[in-house]
């Protein structure tokens, strides 16, 4: 089983060119079904859940091509719309293809998704939304068996929760159907508004994203067209940690900066200087990090809870305590028990953490749990003397692209074998 490697202890400094948004490419995949003709996809990481949604394109009987880091996808020929539960399991985000199939053949037979174990993750929002906009769905033993007898209607959907992926069915269900749908408390999400640029250049009529209510307009169809996604704030935030972490500058290339709203007062309260230039960032760490008082996680634009494991293992060599409330997922604390052996002093009660910040951590074999636990050990693991080993790499790899080498680049010691 692949592990990485890292010897801890180098100070960082380079430049890394961030990724394209695993969270903004997931559902424009799923929305090319949607779409008469070629799109062609730019910006495209070569991801574990990338490889899963193609799985996903290819059963349902789209051709799906990638050229470097660019996906051409053509729905012309979809002929299916079930989809296994081995492929729905691969991922959280394989509930998109419910509202986008659903739209396409007014029929879809699907099982519950997969992905990062985080606590309880229903999809009741996105049932009760599909179902006023005229899905009928039958739930039987984990099967979802949805069918739209008279087509989907525009509807008033209030979302109790601005759920990223229930407004991301939403849309997708609603750009193709009768009259207008108006979503309320709408996620705010950059990557939802990403997908919304796509459909618009496709021929939707959707209005307001980013703004709390989003307005679409049905459709009769949609055409194709180019599209690059949006670089990744998560993994931006991630590569800033560590370099804060591990001391040293970083220079982070195509980003935008508006969406790192919510994480660049964190780095400033810890004492870092952070410079914006056009699509660059600049990061320069004093010699240790402050502690910063408290950081809760929130709906778009707050601070993002994505950001919140690996942002906590930067702050574990911080000077002082800092707190974090998490206040989106019910269990997303799995990293702390990995990073206290890697010397972290973090107590965890209910959905608070307090983590006294320590001068060293020190290396030790680690295990994985999700998908930002594990960034956050690579942080921890950078910044702590000796060796740190870590397995369950499967989880990195669904959402880093070559993390290894990008972090290799700007100096650090890590390999995979
Ligand atoms: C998306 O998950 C992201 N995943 C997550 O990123 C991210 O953490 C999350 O949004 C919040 O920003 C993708 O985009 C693929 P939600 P999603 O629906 O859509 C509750 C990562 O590490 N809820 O906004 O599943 C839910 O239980 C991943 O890249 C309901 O109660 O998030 C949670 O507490 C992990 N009923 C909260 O809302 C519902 O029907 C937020 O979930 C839906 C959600």
């Amino acid at each position: 089983m692949a592990r990485l490697l890292i010897n801890g202890g180098n100070r960082l400094n380079g430049v890394i060119k961030v990724q394209g948004a695993k969270n903004s490419m997931l559902p424009i995949l799923a929305a090319t079904v949607l779409c008469k003709g070629e799109n062609v996809i730019h910006n495209c990481p070569d991801l574990a859940d990338v490889s899963s949604t193609i799985r996903i394109l290819r059963y349902l009987g789209c051709c799906v091509r990638r050229e470097g880091d660019t996906l051409i996808i053509n729905a012309d020929k979809m002929d299916r719309d079930d989809i296994p539960d081995t492929l729905m399991r691969e991922m959280r985000s394989s509930i998109t293809f419910l509202g986008a199939v659903l739209a396409r053949t007014g029929r879809v037979r699907l099982t519950f998704p997969g992905g990062c174990e985080l606590g309880p993750r229903p999809i009741d929002l996105h049932l009760k939304a599909l179902r006023k906009m005229g899905a009928q769905i039958d739930e039987r033993h984990g099967v979802l068996d949805c069918t739209a007898p008279d087509g989907l209607s525009g509807a008033k959907i209030s979302l109790s929760f601005p759920s990223v992926g229930a407004t991301e069915n939403v849309i997708l269900a609603a750009v193709l159907a009768h009259g207008t749908t108006v979503i309320t408390n709408a996620a705010r999400e950059p990557e939802i508004c990403d997908l919304s640029d796509f459909l618009n250049a496709c021929g939707a009529k959707i209005y307001g994203c980013g703004d709390g209510v989003i307005v679409i307009d049905g459709v009769d169809e949609l055409s194709c067209t180019s599209h690059s996604v949006i670089p990744d704030r998560i993994v931006a935030t991630t590569y800033m940690s560590a370099v804060a972490a591990s001391g040293g500058k970083l220079l982070l290339k195509n980003i935008i900066p508006s969406h790192l709203n919510g994480i660049v007062p964190i780095f400033e309260e810890s004492g870092c200087e952070i410079s914006f230039l056009g699509s660059d960032l600049s990061l320069n760490v004093p010699k240790r990090i402050h502690s910063v008082k408290l950081i809760r996680t929130m709906p778009y634009p707050g601070f993002p809870t994505d950001a919140q494991a690996p942002v906590m293992a930067m702050l574990a060599v911080a000077d002082g305590t800092s707190v974090f409330v998490e206040n989106i997922f019910e269990s997303r604390y799995k990293h702390v028990g990995e990073l206290i052996r890697l010397g972290a002093s973090i107590k965890v009660e209910g959905r608070v953490a307090v983590v006294e910040g320590v001068r060293h951590l020190s290396g030790a074999p680690v295990m994985a749990m999700d998908l930002r636990g594990a960034a956050a050990l690579v942080v921890a693991g950078l910044a702590a003397e000796g060796t740190t080993e870590i397995s369950g790499l499967r989880h990195i790899e669904r959402g880093y692209e070559d993390i290894e080498i990008c972090l290799a680049q700007i100096g650090a010691c890590i390999k995979k074998v």
